[in-house]
């Protein structure tokens, strides 16, 4: 561990420490808040990046949390300044929260940097908002902390336990096959929902806030508190007490995230049946940390860890389960045989140290490796012709049949014109077809909406199939489930082989073997290609066009690449 900073060493002391003009303007300004120098003199400030705002229920709570995380903080002799940043709502933000991670990841690192901050408590949890925060404050560089927003409470309806997302899929589906009628509808959408707090089954925030913690960033234990358990507000104050000795400890998140640390955490993603998006997201949060990652890592690891947590859509249960059963230090202690132990975490002691003594309080959640969820793995990544660089799929949320298919393929060239055609009677399909869906990765989407999981054609859930093999380019909600093959690259916006499936096409997938490859020949492939013609991009200016012009692809983390390389620069003047 590095020595002690001094005062004189703190990064605000540039702002507030010095005797010039500058700072005379920056202390006059915070006695305007009415602050003295007692308040702020010589002691770290901790910029507070909150996500919460009125449009995301999942973050209701942050706005009071950020009190508790000031308490902490002003206990442990620093001086909290809590710095808002765009919340990144999933359920209301079109095209996708996708589009703005990155967005989120520069508006991070800049108000790190362009503030007098000397450590982060970065607060979030709906999907995008863990990666997006993190990614920009490993490009920062400062000690921070993470507090993830917590999972909600499970939901009901008529006594039946309700899970985010993968309930509203299953349910509408019921609806659509006239099982269930408009009044049941309206109760579940009443049910489904019920307190503050992010999904609680298995999907991409919760897998994010697990991997937050399994990489060493949040307290022990802090990724599966409920947002409503009291616990919660007690961790947000730990973590603001905790974030002002990282400071001077000088406890970077460099000095964290190592590769045994996100090997950690990938074994964590497995063991939980986490969400296909958090690959996306990983592979990102590597890269900007300097370290090599690629998509064949989650397959070499989905090999060896089987799916412990009895959570949805892989298992029955939900994350307030998963809490009563132990939570993660829990899961860790089950995989601890797996786990580089030494990594070093935010607490300033190792993995190992953090989940001294944890138990599992219910096996039947929390499974030991003898007796794993699910024998079919969490993560596959295929290749072949039609995803040179991969794709990926959730084999233990899939209808095992499909994991090796044939079938001919029903392509629609974009998410209207399948959203016209899936309802009709007269479709052309039957259960053994393969659903194409073009122009849904990043640039094409734009952002890679959550258009994965096809919905099954009318026609057929009238007969009662539940799962039929899909592909796309696009992503899929971690609350999803089904034969989903995801995050085909390069994606067909870019001329992707994807581009040149026909209906029709014969298309084979072995995931034991992770190969799927489209029966057609080199020459057929080669003239389709000369036939091909870009699409007109998506955006003439602003953001997208900024977007569009930068956006890697899925196998690279969909960084920017001018966000990507690991590299100081300047700190601001301060004149
Ligand atoms: Fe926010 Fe699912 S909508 S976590």
């Amino acid at each position: 561990m590095s020595k002690r900073k001094s005062p004189q060493e703190l990064r605000s002391h540039r702002w507030l420490g010095v005797s010039d003009l500058r700072a005379f303007g920056h202390r006059s300004r915070l006695r305007q808040g009415g602050y003295d120098a007692a308040d702020f003199a010589g002691k770290p400030v901790i910029g507070i990046i909150n996500t919460w705002s009125d449009i995301n229920f999942c973050h209701t709570h942050l706005r009071a949390r950020a009190e508790d995380v000031k308490r902490g903080i002003l206990q442990a002799g620093g001086f909290p300044i809590e710095l808002p940043a765009m919340s990144l709502s999933e359920p209301f933000v079109k095209p996708s929260t996708m589009l703005y991670r990155n967005l989120l990841a520069m508006e991070t690192e800049e108000l790190l940097r362009s503030h007098p901050v000397d450590g982060a408590v970065l607060m979030g949890g709906c999907d995008k908002t863990t990666p997006g925060l993190i990614m920009g404050a490993i490009s920062m560089g400062i000690p921070a902390i993470y507090v993830p927003a917590g999972p909600m409470l499970r939901g009901n309806w008529h006594g039946e336990v309700l899970g985010s997302g993968s309930d509203a899929w299953k349910y509408w589906d019921e609806k659509r096959a006239g099982r269930i009628g408009e009044e049941q509808w309206q109760e579940i959408e009443g049910g489904i929902a019920r307190s503050y707090g992010t999904c609680m089954v298995m999907g991409t925030a919760a897998t994010m806030m697990a991997i937050a913690e399994a990489v060493g960033m949040t307290l022990p234990g802090a990724s599966s508190i409920p947002a409503a358990d009291s616990g919660h507000p007690r961790m947000c104050a730990q973590a603001g007490r905790r974030i002002v000795n990282m400071v001077w400890e000088d406890l970077t998140p460099q000095k964290i995230l190592t590769s045994a640390a996100f090997d950690n955490a990938i074994r964590v993603h497995m063991a939980m049946g986490g969400s296909t998006n958090a690959i996306i997201h990983v592979v990102a949060m590597a890269r900007r940390a300097g370290l090599p990652m690629d998509m064949k890592r989650f397959d070499d690891i989905s090999r060896q860890i089987p799916v412990l947590a009895n959570i949805r859509p892989s298992g029955d249960l939900l994350m307030e389960d998963f809490f009563y059963a132990g939570g993660l230090r829990a899961l860790m202690a089950e995989l601890a045989h797996t786990l580089d132990l030494s990594c070093l975490t935010v607490t300033g002691k190792t993995v190992g140290d953090n989940i001294a003594g944890a138990e599992v309080y219910k096996p039947d959640v929390i499974r030991p490796f003898n007796n794993p969820v699910s024998s079919a793995e969490a993560t596959a990544v295929l290749t072949g012709n039609l995803a040179p660089n991969g794709c990926v799929m959730k084999p233990s949320a899939a209808d095992p049949r499909l994991l090796r298919h044939r079938g001919p393929a029903l392509v629609f060239e974009d998410y209207n014109e399948m959203a016209s055609q899936i309802e009709r009677d007269d479709l052309d399909v039957t259960p053994d077809h393969v659903l194409v869906l073009k122009n849904g990765g990043p640039k094409g989407g734009p952002g890679m909406p959550e258009w994965g999981q096809l919905p099954i054609p009318t026609k057929l859930l009238k007969i009662g199939v539940k799962d039929m093999l899909r592909i796309s380019d696009a992503r899929m909600s971690g609350t999803s489930y089904g034969a989903c093959i995801l995050h085909v690259a390069p994606e067909s916006f870019v001329g992707g082989p994807l581009a040149l499936v026909r209906t029709g096409d014969e298309i084979e997938v072995d995931v034991p073997a992770r190969r799927i490859h489209l029966q057609v020949s080199d020459e057929e492939l080669a003239r389709r290609r000369a036939a091909w013609a870009p699409p007109a991009p998506r955006y003439p200016r602003g953001y997208g066009a900024l977007y569009s012009q930068h956006i890697g692809q899925a196998d690279e983390g969909c960084d920017f690449d001018f966000l990507a390389p690991l590299g100081a620069i300047p700190e601001p003047e301060i004149h």
